[in-house]
C-alpha cells in the first residue's frame, strides 16, 4: 500500500467540510471520539478541537484498510485521506456544523493507540471534580473545555486589541520579587545565592506599575499571573490572572472610562452583547447600607433596613442591648416568604452563623397577626413603625440580625444573597456592572488589633480628608473603586500617592514607623521623590471574567491547569517533597 498520508498535509479541521465541499480529497487527523460497527461499514467520528467530522471505512474501497479500522478504538489518533460525500437522506445531522457531509476514507494512519480513557471524552460524562483534575489533559478534550479555554484566548486577545488601541505599553514585570502587600500571605522562594534570604511571587505587579509610570512609560498593561496564599473558594486560586494596568496623569474617571470602553468592547466581540454605558456607580456606605456588602449583587431587591432607631428601648434585650453597645439591628423582609418551616429557618441561621451572628430573629406576618417568638416584646408603637418601615404585608417574613455593623451587614448581605438564589429572584442572563467608590482608606482589624488598608497602602486619600490621616484615620475617604458585576467583584484600583510625604503619612496613618516603612518600601519612596506623576490604575481578575463570559461558576472551568480547594495540583501531585541536596543547597532544614 503507498503511504499516501505520509507525504500529505492536513487539508481541514474537522469542523470545516459542508456540501460545498463534495467531491474534494481531503486529509483530515484527529481523535475518535466514537466508532460504529454498522456490519460491514464502520463510521468513526472524528475529533479536534474544532468540532466533528464522521468518516466513513467502506470495506468495498479497500477491505485491507477497513481490517485496521476494526482495531481502532476512542481517543485512538488517526489521520485519513478521503473524498467528501454528501450523507444519505435521514442519515443528516443538523446539529453539525458537518452534519450534512461524510468522508468515506480511502487511506487510514494510525498516529497513536490510547488506552481507554477513564471517563467518556464527553460534556454529559458524569466525572468528580478530583478525577479530571488527575487526567487534566483528557478533561481538557471534552467540547465544554475545549470552549472555555478558546473563549479565554478570545476574551484576552481581544482586551490586548483594545487596550493598544488606546495607546497602552504591555510591559513584563519581575515574577522573583519583594513582597507586595494586597492583604494575603506571600509565596516565598529561597534563593540559593543569598543565603536565607527570599523572593515572594507577586500577588500583583502593583509596585512596578507604579515605577513605571515614574519612568514614564504613561499607559501600561500586562495580562499577568498573581500569586497569593490565601483560602481558596470558587471564584479564588492561589494563582490567578489579572489584567493589570496604570496611567499617568489621570483621575478616577478616567481609568473608569477606561474600563467601561474595555468591558464595552469586550463583551460586544466576544458575546455579542453591548453594554449600556456608563455603569451604575454606589457609594461604599449606601452599598453597605442597602445590601450589607461591598460587591453588592443589584439584580434583585430584598434590600436591608436599619430599624435600630425603633428597637433601640424595646423589650427584647438581644436587640436594645446590641443597640447600647454601639450595635445596630438590621432587617429584611422576604416577601412572600411566611411559609418557611422552623426548620428552614434554622436553616437560615446555621447559614448566618458562619459570618459570627449570634442568632437570627424573625417575623411571619400572617393576615390576622404577626407570628413570631419576639412579637410579644414589641409595644404597638414599635410594631406599627417596623411594619411602615418594613413594608409588612400578609405572607411576609422577616429576618433581623444584631450586632456590631460589620456582623449584621455581612450576616444580612449573605442572606439576601443566599435567599436571592434559592427564591430565584436573580435574572441569570443581566449582566449587572456597578462601580463602587469612595471607600474607607483604613479599617481596623479586631484580630491583628492593627489598621490596614481597605485596598492597598498606595491609595490615595482624597484631599479633603488629609487633615484626617493623623486625627481620625479610620474617617479617612480614598480614591478607590471595585467594579462589581453580578455580585462579585470584578476588578479593583485606585489613583496612588505620588507624592512623597503624602505617601509616608499613609504609612505612618497604617501604624508604620519610619524604620518600617523604610525598610520594605524605601525604594518606592525615593523612585516617589523624583518626578513621579500623579497617577491610578485598576486591576481585573480575568479568570473571573472569563468564568462570567462562559456562564460558569467556579473559575476552575476556565483555567487550564487548576489547582485543588487545597492548592495542588493533582496532574503534577505539586507541591512535593524536595531531596535533602537541594535543601542543604538552599540553606533550609525541615522542622517537620
Ligand atoms: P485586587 O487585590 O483587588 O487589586 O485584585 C484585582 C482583582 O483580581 C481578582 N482576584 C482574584 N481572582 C482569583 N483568585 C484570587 N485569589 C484573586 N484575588 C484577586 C479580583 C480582584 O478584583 N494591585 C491592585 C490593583 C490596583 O490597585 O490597580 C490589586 O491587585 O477580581
Ligand atoms: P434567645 O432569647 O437567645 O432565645 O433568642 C430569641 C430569638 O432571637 C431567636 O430566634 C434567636 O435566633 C434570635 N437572636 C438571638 N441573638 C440574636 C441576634 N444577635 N440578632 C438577631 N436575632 C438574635
Amino acid at each position: 500500500m503507498i503511504d499516501l498520508l505520509g507525504e500529505m498535509r492536513r487539508t481541514h479541521n474537522c469542523n470545516e467540510l459542508t456540501a460545498k465541499d463534495v467531491g474534494q480529497q481531503v486529509v483530515l487527523m484527529g481523535w475518535v471520539q466514537r466508532r460504529r460497527d454498522h456490519g460491514g461499514v464502520i463510521f468513526v467520528d472524528l475529533r479536534d478541537r474544532e468540532g466533528i467530522t464522521q468518516v466513513v471505512f467502506n470495506p468495498a474501497i479497500d477491505s485491507e484498510m477497513h481490517d485496521k479500522a476494526h482495531g481502532i478504538r476512542n481517543e485512538y489518533v488517526i489521520g485519513i485521506l478521503g473524498k467528501v460525500e454528501v450523507r444519505p437522506e435521514g442519515m443528516k445531522n443538523e446539529n453539525l456544523t458537518t452534519g450534512e457531509i461524510e468522508v468515506a476514507v480511502i487511506e487510514l494512519k494510525i498516529l497513536n493507540i490510547s488506552k481507554p480513557a477513564p471517563f467518556l471524552i464527553e460534556d454529559t460524562a458524569e466525572v468528580s471534580e478530583n478525577v479530571r483534575l488527575t487526567y487534566r489533559h483528557l478533561d481538557l478534550r471534552r467540547p465544554k473545555m475545549q470552549k472555555n479555554i478558546i473563549f479565554r484566548h478570545k476574551a484576552a486577545a481581544s482586551i490586548r486589541q483594545y487596550l493598544n488601541r488606546c495607546g497602552f505599553l504591555e510591559i513584563e514585570t519581575p515574577v522573583l520579587t519583594r513582597s507586595t502587600p494586597e492583604g494575603a500571605r506571600d509565596y516565598l522562594v529561597p534563593s540559593r545565592v543569598n543565603p536565607g534570604q527570599f523572593f515572594a511571587l507577586p500577588q500583583s505587579p502593583q509596585i512596578f506599575k507604579q515605577l513605571l509610570m515614574i519612568s514614564g512609560f504613561d499607559r501600561y498593561y500586562q495580562i499577568v499571573r498573581c500569586f497569593r496564599d490565601e483560602d481558596l473558594r470558587a471564584d479564588r486560586q492561589p494563582e490567578f490572572t489579572q489584567v493589570d494596568m496604570e496611567m499617568s496623569f489621570v483621575g478616577e474617571n478616567d481609568v473608569m472610562e477606561t474600563s467601561e470602553g474595555m468591558m464595552a468592547s469586550l463583551f460586544q466581540e466576544v458575546l455579542g452583547i453591548s453594554l449600556k454605558l456608563p455603569f451604575l456607580r454606589l457609594s461604599y456606605p449606601e452599598a453597605i447600607s442597602r445590601y450589607g456588602l461591598d460587591k453588592p449583587d443589584v439584580r434583585f431587591g430584598l434590600e436591608l433596613k436599619d430599624i435600630s432607631d425603633i428597637v433601640e428601648k424595646s423589650g427584647f434585650k438581644v436587640f436594645s442591648a446590641a443597640v447600647e453597645k454601639g450595635g445596630i439591628v438590621k432587617a429584611l423582609n422576604a416577601k412572600g416568604c411566611s411559609h418557611f418551616s422552623r426548620k428552614e429557618i434554622d436553616d437560615f441561621t446555621e447559614f448566618i452563623s458562619v459570618y459570627r451572628a449570634k442568632g437570627l430573629a424573625w417575623i411571619k406576618v400572617k393576615d390576622d397577626a404577626w407570628q413570631s417568638p419576639i412579637t410579644k416584646f414589641f409595644t404597638d408603637k414599635e410594631k406599627d413603625a417596623l411594619s411602615k418601615r418594613l413594608d409588612m404585608a400578609p405572607g411576609d417574613l422577616v429576618f433581623f440580625v444584631a450586632d456590631q455593623p460589620k456582623i449584621v451587614n455581612e450576616a444580612l448581605g449573605h442572606l439576601r444573597n443566599h435567599l436571592g438564589r434559592t427564591l430565584g429572584l436573580i435574572d441569570e442572563k443581566a449582566l449587572s456592572f456597578i462601580w463602587v467608590t469612595g471607600f474607607p482608606l483604613l479599617e481596623y482589624d479586631e484580630t491583628e488589633k492593627r489598621y490596614q488598608a481597605m485596598h492597598h497602602p498606595f491609595t490615595s486619600p482624597v484631599e479633603e480628608d488629609y487633615h484626617l490621616l493623623e486625627e481620625n484615620p479610620l474617617a479617612v475617604k480614598s480614591r478607590a473603586y471595585d467594579l462589581v458585576l453580578n455580585g462579585m467583584e470584578v476588578g479593583g484600583g485606585s489613583i496612588r500617592n505620588h507624592q512623597a510625604l503624602l505617601q509616608e503619612r499613609v504609612f505612618k496613618a497604617l501604624g508604620m514607623g519610619a524604620e518600617v516603612y523604610q525598610e520594605k518600601f524605601g525604594f518606592l519612596l525615593s523612585a516617589l521623590e523624583t518626578g513621579a506623576p500623579p497617577h491610578g490604575g485598576i486591576a481585573f481578575g480575568f479568570d473571573r471574567l472569563v468564568m462570567i463570559l462562559c456562564a460558569q461558576t467556579s473559575i476552575r472551568e476556565v483555567i487550564a491547569f487548576p489547582k485543588t480547594q487545597k492548592a495542588s495540583c493533582l496532574l503534577t501531585q505539586a507541591p512535593s517533597e524536595v531531596s535533602g541536596a537541594q535543601l542543604e543547597e538552599l540553606f533550609l532544614k525541615k522542622v517537620l
